[in-house]
């Protein structure tokens, strides 16, 4: 592993569901922080020369056959360390105090004693402030040379530090916002005890991408394909930014888009970025082949066939092509490996990379692949991207497809199109589209009687649906003023033909998906 540009702050992952969070965190302090598995080697580490380690925290206990135990060379690099709950422990274990399992897990708030003023890593933290607290073991003995600088009734070592050799240990998470001080305490370690330099900010990591595009790329020519979410404009508007045109676009329009989009999608970035798009109009080939489909799965694997046909015609017609640019995040990255460095089972494997064919002939580009989200949509910022197509709700690669609950047909797509464009205006209006994860109307395969006027109506029913999320992975329905879903139901009923019915869907992911196909 190389040497990076800016002072870094490594984590070592120990399988910790907040492994990524220590990095972001530290990233908002702006310094560089990169996630390791737990297994790399202190000589890598040592090439990496970061400023400082922290080990996270990890559901394992230590002393058990196969506890994760980082190479004990690392205690000897002369580097700062900060271990995390688990990572206090098997600094402890390891440096020769001993861990016991607590009689009580303790889980949740505590409120923090303070008993040394010297303390580098708790300065400025007031006492009592309150921390977060998870674990079941705890360190009962401390390792040689460690003074203890803070306690809470259930747990007598709460913060330990070991000043001449800069190792610091803390039981409680300060990554985590429930932690009130948890900032100042990473900031005391990465500033007060790395000494680290606060370089990393989004205009450097533009002007550093865009040096190394275009050194990767020479006069070769890339193809990036655009969906018009967040990920794939902005790494389109920062290759383009390198390479000018170099840079060739492709865009597919499948019919499954939202109202208006692929007329925007085309008007930014040919109109505005002035970059090369090819645009292929796909929706009656689309409509062909998803005709009489109803089965969900069915559904996904012709609209994923097919719009990865169409965009390899496309790409043939772009010229002599080197590399393909992708808009893989740092998340993705991390999550397609487990944190002893094999593949992990959290890999998402329906979205996006599946479609790849084997025999690729290009090189991928992929600028973002350090970067967590909110740093992509600070890139797009910057870059000069609308602040719509920067803060967008994810959208999946099948579109309406999966959101037309039944046979997809162009009637119902557009009134799908219509429900969904006064559900999401109506968020806008109301200020709440920034508040929700993602927000979707799905028509359903159901007839309803209603009355309108003097008349008896029999039309089809639409559902609403918003959720809140860290990730995806779990969500919950989002609680609305009542008013506004008022107003979405009345104005759906009274502007869209053909439906009379509008639900609003209570479940929560796990046991729903946030898709309803
Ligand atoms: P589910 O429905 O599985 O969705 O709870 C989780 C997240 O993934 C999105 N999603 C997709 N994204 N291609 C994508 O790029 C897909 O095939 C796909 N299916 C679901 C979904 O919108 C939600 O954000």
């Amino acid at each position: 592993m190389q040497q990076h540009l800016h002072d870094t702050v490594l984590v070592l992952d120990f399988g910790a569901q907040y492994s990524q969070l220590i990095a972001r965190r530290i990233r908002d302090l702006g310094v560089y922080s990169l996630i390791v598995p737990y297994t790399t080697m202190a000589k890598a580490i040592a090439e990496m020369a970061p400023v400082g380690l922290v080990f996270s925290g990890g559901p394992s206990s230590v002393g058990e056959a196969d506890s994760p135990y980082p190479d004990p060379e690392i205690y000897r690099l002369g580097l700062p360390i900060l271990g995390i709950c688990y990572g206090l422990q098997v600094m402890t274990y390891q440096l020769g105090g001993h861990v016991s399992s607590a009689k009580k897990k303790e889980y949740g708030f505590a409120d923090i004693s303070l008993t040394d003023p010297t303390s580098k890593l708790l300065a400025s933290v007031h006492q009592n402030s309150q921390i977060w607290m998870s674990h079941g073991d705890s360190v009962d003995k401390m390792a040689e040379g460690f003074r203890v600088t803070a306690t809470t009734p259930n747990c007598p070592y709460t913060a330990v530090e070991n000043d001449a050799k800069r190792f610091y240990g803390v039981q409680f998470h300060p990554e985590v916002v429930h932690t009130k001080e948890g900032k100042t305490i990473l900031s005391n370690f990465v500033f007060g005890i790395c000494n680290a330099k606060a370089d990393w900010n989004m205009g450097n990591f533009i002007q550093d991408s865009i040096q190394k595009i275009r050194e990767t790329v020479g006069d070769k020519q890339v193809l990036c394909g655009l969906s018009g979410g967040v990920d794939s404009s902005v790494a389109a508007v920062l290759i383009h930014e390198a390479i000018g045109d170099q840079l060739v676009c492709v865009f597919v329009n499948n019919g499954l888009l939202r109202k208006g989009e692929a007329q925007a999608v085309l008007s930014l970035f040919r109109e505005k970025f002035n970059i090369r798009l090819q645009y292929a109009d796909a929706e009656d080939a689309f409509l062909q082949a998803l005709k009489g489909v109803t089965d969900p799965e069915t559904k996904r694997h012709i609209i994923g066939k097919l719009f990865v046909d169409t965009f390899y015609q496309q790409a043939h017609s772009c010229g002599d092509i080197s590399f393909l640019a992708q808009g893989t995040l740092y998340p993705d990255v991390i999550e397609s490996r487990s944190p002893s460095g094999g593949p992990s089972s959290t890999i998402k494997s329906h979205h996006n990379v599946g479609g790849l064919p084997k025999d690729l002939k290009w090189q991928l580009l992929e600028p973002l692949k350090e970067l967590f989200k909110d740093e992509v949509r600070q890139v797009g910022r910057e870059l000069g991207l609308p602040e719509e197509v920067v803060s967008r709700h994810p959208f999946p690669g099948p579109g309406l497809g999966v959101r037309c609950v039944g046979e997809v047909t162009k009637t119902r797509l557009d009134t799908l199109r219509d429900v969904d464009a006064i559900f999401i205006e109506e968020i806008r209006k109301a200020g709440l589209y920034g508040k929700i994860w993602q927000a979707l109307a799905d028509l359903l395969p159901v007839k309803s009687v209603g009355v309108q006027g003097d008349h008896r109506t029999y039309e089809e029913v639409c559902t609403l649906r918003a959720v809140t999320s860290e990730d995806a992975m779990t969500a919950d329905w989002y609680r609305f003023p009542p008013e506004v879903l008022q107003k979405c139901a009345s104005r759906i009923c009274n502007e869209v033909p053909g439906v009379n019915r509008v639900l609003y869907d209570i479940t929560s992911k796990p046991p729903g998906t946030i898709e309803w196909e």
